[in-house]
């Protein structure tokens, strides 16, 4: 009788423990190919209180200690944004994969040489854009490569939110700002189905008196005529949508957040439902991520097809290109 054999569960390490590293272990605590094995924060009562809450073997006081414990085998770096050129890079430099909260870096040239870093080490490098992993996104981008929509002619997005003055999202010191939090998933969603290199990008941001950005607006326009016409913000209530207008099929994400939506209906232009999906997660939609990241790593692969570098980086691009239109926007308050 032959026997399967069953792979060791990936030994993560777990970098910050701060809101999403919580809710991301609970989910990798339920899934049998992953152990919590390590945590590192930069105190040790801390990583203590947090790897007792998600039993991890290993409690460091600091990220250097985590990153040199030979058992880590793939790092979540879930600290600011601002931080993670830093720590992914003392990740890879001792020889570890790392999945990456996003945005990945707050600039291009810093996501390139991460980029070039894993290579060079041959180790998996990815931003956590859960969004990509999950089966309704997965499902709406067959619809766009079988033809189903016909030729995407516009994509609208928004991403609203309520962010209190003492949130890090409003603070500039902790590199808060709408545009790399929560406006990436609109304009990464709209990259994906009208492709990552427009002709054209305008923005315009509110900014406010720390110089963060609480609300911005991006139109995206391509060689063909297609375009996107995206928003963002950290001070409305919360709101999020998708609307995507092809020749052939539409769809509308309203009752569900677009960039974790578990059921897509694609309709046609009398709004018929032409086909419905239902991809309910198994658990809260953290897992696509997990997996795809623990079955490249035990494939040996250095970069997930799922979330490919090149877009990642270009993403930041677009984002950098925004940022550039901004120099001349009052203060909004
Ligand atoms: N995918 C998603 O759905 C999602 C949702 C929310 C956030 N995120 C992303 O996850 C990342 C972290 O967000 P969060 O909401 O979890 O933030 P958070 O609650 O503020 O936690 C960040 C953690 O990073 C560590 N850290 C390292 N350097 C720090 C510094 N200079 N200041 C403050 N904390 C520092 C801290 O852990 P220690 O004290 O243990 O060192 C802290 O608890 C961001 O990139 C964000 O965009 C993703």
């Amino acid at each position: 009788m032959s026997q399967e054999i069953v792979p060791s569960p990936v030994r993560w390490g777990i970098l910050g423990t701060g809101r999403i590293a919580r809710i991301f272990c609970s989910t990798l605590k339920a899934l049998p190919q992953a152990q919590i094995y390590a945590v590192g924060s930069r105190s040790q009562e801390t990583a203590e209180r947090f790897g007792q809450e998600y039993h991890a073997e290993a409690c460091y006081g600091s990220y250097e200690q985590l990153v040199l414990d030979p058992q880590v085998e793939l790092v979540y770096v879930a600290s600011p944004i601002g931080s993670h050129y830093q720590h992914v890079k003392l990740c890879l430099n001792a020889g570890k994969h790392v999945l990456c909260e996003k945005a990945l870096t707050q600039s291009s040239a810093e996501a390139k040489e991460l980029y070039d870093l894993a290579q060079e080490k041959q180790l998996f490098l990815m931003e956590a854009m859960w969004t990509k992993c999950q089966p309704a996104f997965l499902k709406v981008m067959e619809w766009k490569r079988n033809g189903s929509l016909g030729v995407i002619q516009g994509v609208e997005a928004r991403f609203y939110t309520q962010a209190t003055r003492e949130h890090r999202l409003m603070k500039n010191r902790l590199q808060g700002g709408s545009l790399y939090d929560l406006t990436i998933y609109p304009l990464t969603y709209a990259c994906a189905l009208l492709g990552y290199e427009p002709k054209e990008v305008h923005a315009l941001a509110a900014i406010d008196g720390d110089q963060v950005d609480v609300m911005e607006s991006i139109q995206l326009l391509y060689e063909n005529g297609s375009f996107a016409s995206l928003t963002g913000g950290l001070a409305c209530e919360r709101q999020v949508s998708l609307y995507v207008h092809g020749t052939k099929g539409r769809i509308l994400l309203e009752s569900e957040h677009f960039f974790k939506a578990q059921r897509v209906t694609l309709t046609d232009w009398n709004n018929q439902p032409v086909e419905t999906f239902d991809g309910t997660f198994q658990i809260d939609g953290y897992e696509y991520e997990a997996l795809e990241a623990m079955s490249c790593v035990r494939a040996g692969r250095t970069q997930s097809a799922l979330v490919p570098m090149e877009e990642t980086i270009q993403v930041i691009r677009l984002m950098e290109a925004c940022q550039a239109q901004w120099s001349h926007i009052a203060p909004c308050r």
